[in-house]
């Protein structure tokens, strides 16, 4: 168990708790990740999962497909929804986006967003907040990764996804075929191969799909 966390703020937490490793499949990415002795129970707030503490499998495949095709993003304005770790916007940074906003409802992947995007040496804003309960943002594309692991989150996510599309956003979502993705509006882009919670021990397929804009 780690000894040093007696403090609540997520910052410090998260570099306590957490250790710098490279991400499986990303030559060069570095993210803070959870280990065996990370303690992760004890994170003060309690409540929320530790969802920010590793890289998910649909977002791994999503950064593995900006590493490929960079100019899905180059040069345009970013916004990554449920972004966790910060993986899928540190991604599409690097891949040369021209801003990115990372947003997530989690103050811990807030904090651990910040800490991540400045280990990798890349901009980008955060934002804590339910995007899904306003607008399509000011913004050209929409990534998403691993945001339909569970019928309520799928459901608000998948709705708004859908209304960025309906808006003329490109929208890109990344999942290892979860119960709730919304497939039959999805194109399939890419597949890969990824790390099952990034661990590197056990792979899992993901893919990467286009969210198709439905006819008006
Ligand atoms: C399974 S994690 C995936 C994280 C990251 N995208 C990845 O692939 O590694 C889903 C994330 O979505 C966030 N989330 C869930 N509902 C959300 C919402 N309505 N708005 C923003 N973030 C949300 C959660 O807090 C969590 O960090």
């Amino acid at each position: 168990m780690t000894e040093c966390c007696g403090g609540s703020d997520p910052l410090d937490e998260i570099r306590c708790r957490l250790r710098v490793a490279p991400v499986p499949g990303l030559p060069g990415l570095l993210l803070y990740c959870a280990h065996p002795g990370s303690g992760l129970g004890q994170i003060a707030g309690g409540g929320a999962s530790p969802y920010w503490a590793y890289p998910w499998a649909g977002g791994l495949a999503l950064a593995r497909y900006l590493a490929d095709h960079p100019s899905a993003v180059a040069g345009s304005r970013v916004v990554d929804l449920g972004s966790g770790s910060g993986l899928v916007a540190i991604a599409a940074a690097k891949a040369g986006a021209r801003a990115v906003l990372a947003a997530d409802v989690d103050r811990h992947a807030v904090a651990a967003i910040g800490l991540n995007a400045a280990l990798n040496g890349v901009a980008v804003a955060t934002c804590r907040a339910d995007l899904t309960d306003g607008p399509p943002p000011d913004a050209d594309i929409v990534l998403a990764g691993d945001v339909f692991y569970a019928a309520e989150v799928a459901a608000k996510t998948g709705a708004y996804l859908a209304h960025c599309a309906a808006a003329g956003l490109a929208v890109f979502v990344g999942d290892p075929g979860r119960a709730y993705l919304p497939i039959e509006r999805l194109s399939r882009c890419a597949e890969y191969d990824v790390s099952d919670f990034g661990d590197g021990r056990s792979t899992t397929r993901a893919a990467v799909y286009r969210l198709d804009r439905l006819p008006a």
